[in-house]
């Protein structure tokens, strides 16, 4: 594996699980695959699941791990090319990005979508340059349009749990006080794709996510229809893609609030979501304290997913 930023670079599905299910049997059998060779992780921004269990993924192959928080302590960079650096970032990503590169082996970015430019948001502005210009293996920690370590081990998760071969997974938009990037939606639609499930989304009119992630996927207006016999609830909220209003808010109908009205319609599906999670916008507390609610061992599987990824770029070291 050269870099890991889509769904395009796990290769076969079910052989990426049987070795992410390997890895979780024995998470130490490959404790000096690393030795001597060092991770950077960078954020732009904010995280806690994504930062604590990459690093855990890469001590386990006995990596080296260093992070930095560009919005804290680093110089504030520039990204866009061409521009006078007459205000407030002293760096241009085309310093920092090869500098980087010269203290480590892999890099790993997370680089959220700004979400006042879909060229740049869905041109990768930021993730592009590090694969581009860092000559080293680069790993999406969620980039402007897609997050593929969490859809990793949503599908983990997903074949850990499931109960049927070919379940219907529903991913469901809900509402949430803040615009947010598609990136997560985008993602796990990329990833369902790529299996044979029964897959759906469902949203409010407006929220159309772009037709290139949304794939084969059936997509069903009415939530309580969508529901209906579902086995897994994806729940994430995301802000409109299409023009004109890429990137806002179009509804917070807090009437899309998974609850346990709606996992009644379903076949007793299992609740899942990718955290941080707004209790009681996005899912009520009922749901999320179900003893179907498996948001915790969704987020256990990241450190999985992460050492399936550095361990394969390893590999090839
Ligand atoms: N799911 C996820 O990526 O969580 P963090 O933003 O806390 O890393």
């Amino acid at each position: 594996m050269e870099h890991f930023t889509s769904v395009a670079d796990i290769g076969d599905l079910k052989k990426a699980v049987a070795e992410a299910l390997q890895v979780k049997h024995d998470r130490f059998a490959w404790d000096t695959l690393g030795r001597n060779k060092t991770l950077v992780m960078l954020f732009f921004n904010s995280s806690l699941r994504t930062r604590l269990s990459t690093q855990k993924a890469a001590q386990n192959l006995g990596m080296n791990v260093m992070v930095l928080d560009v919005a804290q302590g680093a110089w504030k960079l520039e990204t866009e090319r061409g521009v006078i650096m007459d205000g407030d970032k002293p760096e241009h990503l085309l310093e920092a990005i090869p500098v980087i590169g010269s203290y480590c082996d892999i890099i790993g970015v997370r680089s959220f979508a700004g979400l006042t430019s879909k060229a740049d948001d869905y041109n990768e502005l930021v993730l592009s340059q590090f694969v581009q210009y860092s000559r080293r293996p680069v790993v999406s920690l969620e980039s402007a349009t897609r997050h593929p370590l969490q859809s990793f081990a949503d599908l983990i998760t997903i074949e850990e749990y499931k109960r049927t071969p070919r379940p219907k997974v529903v991913l469901t938009w809900a509402p949430h006080p803040r615009a947010l990037p598609q990136a997560v939606p985008n993602s796990f639609a990329e990833w369902m794709n790529a299996t044979d499930y029964d897959f759906v989304i469902t949203h409010p009119h407006g929220y159309e996510l772009d037709p290139r992630f949304v794939g084969s996927a059936r997509v069903e207006y009415d939530q309580h229809k969508a529901f209906e016999g579902a086995e897994f609830i994806y729940a994430k909220n995301w802000s409109a893609w299409a023009d004109p209003n890429y990137g806002k808010i179009l509804s917070s109908d807090r009437s899309w609030t998974v609850d346990s009205a709606k996992m009644s319609l379903t076949s007793n599906a299992f609740f899942m979501h990718c955290l941080p999670v707004r209790r009681n916008m996005i899912v009520s507390d009922s749901v999320i304290e179900s003893p179907t609610s498996i948001v915790i061992p969704e987020a256990a599987n990241r450190e999985i997913s992460a050492q399936v990824v550095l361990k394969r770029i390893l590999e090839t070291l």
